[in-house]
């Protein structure tokens, strides 16, 4: 590891994830889940909102008992009694924090809470006093940041930060920005904020318009350090930023970023698959890093390229991320090379260069008929090929 910072990487997987509609977990189902990410080196598990049921306060609960490399958080609206609850359910984390939140967004504060600026402030204040009487690690969001009056956010969070907080998330709540937006927001609120390098910038970005893995980069990019983040994306609506990107996109692309994070990323596809297969939400196939076909290659330039040298067509290793290799896929844009390659990887000889012909010509026609050819397609059509030869 550099010189660089730590970029503190806060899954919430069980918690917003858990919030996309069909997407909720038993207990059980969130302790493995939570197994499964320390083994991954995250950071903050945000295990689930403990007022919201009983069941959800018996998984932080378990959570909290069970995790011990990973710290555990808690989500409480601005309010004692969710504050005491999220308290009650961290009792027994070996490291706890309560991530409190209150919206300051104009549309929020007047339509939603039915409350004054001077009001939100006024509770935002005594809620981090409040959890701090539990744990000295309390995160504090204005809810609806990306949409909330610059001058206010910095009143905001310049009080919480006197009180204690000593993480301040910044959440594009419902994925309204577009990243040199979010980025200078960060960047404005880190230089206008006189105690500001007394917490920690964070953020939550919501995927609404397919940019919150962007946003939360640029955020990265504008000094944030530390990145809400779900496995596979999962979250309120279309999602939350995707950890697999974002940490594949810090470590690909170190060059540009002055932070990295310390997540052990072979673990990436265990935690994917874990999460889809508990879920039941698919990962569509062409998905960044995770999904099926982001280390398979089908047409003949590329795997021909590939063969030669990896880096051709590869800007990461497939096992890097947890897959056991990269894919060659044969279908009708597949070239001779992939072809000789994988037929030797079967172990089939084929006796002469007419062979070979025969079975790559017989090889194309099918895979005019065939989406993919499958290993039993080539021995098959090469057993005919030699017949005919
Ligand atoms: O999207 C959001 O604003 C949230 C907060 C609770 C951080 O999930
Ligand atoms: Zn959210």
């Amino acid at each position: 590891m550099t010189s660089k910072d730590h970029l503190i990487i806060f899954d919430t997987t069980l918690r917003d994830g858990e919030q996309s509609p069909g997407a909720s977990m038993t207990r059980d189902e969130k302790v493995r889940i939570a197994k499964a990410l320390e083994r991954m080196r995250v950071d903050v598990i945000e295990a689930g909102f403990p007022i919201a049921s009983p069941g959800d306060f018996e998984a932080v609960k378990a959570v909290a008992a069970t995790v011990k490399e990973s710290r555990v958080c808690g989500l409480a609206r601005a309010l004692d009694k969710d504050i005491d609850r999220a308290g009650e359910a961290l009792a027994g984390a070996n490291a706890g924090r309560i991530h409190t939140f209150i919206a300051t967004s104009p549309i929020h504060m007047q339509r939603k809470l039915n409350m004054t600026p001077d009001q939100v402030l006024a509770q935002a204040v005594h809620a981090v006093q409040r959890a701090r009487r539990y744990t000295d690690d309390v995160e504090f969001s204005p809810e609806d940041a990306g949409r909330s009056e610059i001058d206010f956010l910095c009143r905001v969070l310049e009080a919480v930060i006197d009180a204690g907080a000593g993480t301040v998330n910044i959440p594009d709540t419902v994925g309204y920005n577009i990243p040199d937006q979010f980025g200078s927001l960060i960047r404005t609120l880190r230089e206008r904020i006189p105690n500001a390098d007394k917490a920690i910038f964070s953020v939550h970005c919501h995927n609404d318009l397919g940019l919150a893995v962007a946003n939360s980069l640029a955020a990265v990019r504008n000094g944030a350090r530390q990145v809400e983040c779900t496995i596979n994306g999962l979250g309120e609506r279309a999602g939350n930023a995707a950890l697999e990107e974002i940490v594949m996109t810090v470590r690909t692309r170190q060059d540009l970023f002055e932070c990295q994070t310390r997540l052990d990323t072979t673990q990436i596809m265990n935690c994917s698959r874990l999460v889809s297969g508990i879920t039941g939400f698919a990962v569509q196939p062409n998905k960044a890093v995770v999904g099926a076909n982001a280390f398979a290659h089908e047409s003949g330039i590329h795997q021909d390229g590939v063969l030669k040298h990896r880096e051709t067509y590869e800007i990461m290793r497939a096992e890097d991320v947890g897959w056991n290799a990269n894919r060659m896929v044969m279908g009708k844009h597949s070239g001779r090379n992939a072809f000789r390659t994988r037929l030797q990887e079967l172990g089939i000889v084929m006796g002469s260069e007419e062979e070979l012909n025969a079975a790559f010509s017989r090889f194309k026609d099918l895979a005019d008929k065939k989406h993919e050819i499958f290993d039993e397609d080539l021995q098959a059509l090469v057993t005919d090929a030699t017949l005919d030869a």
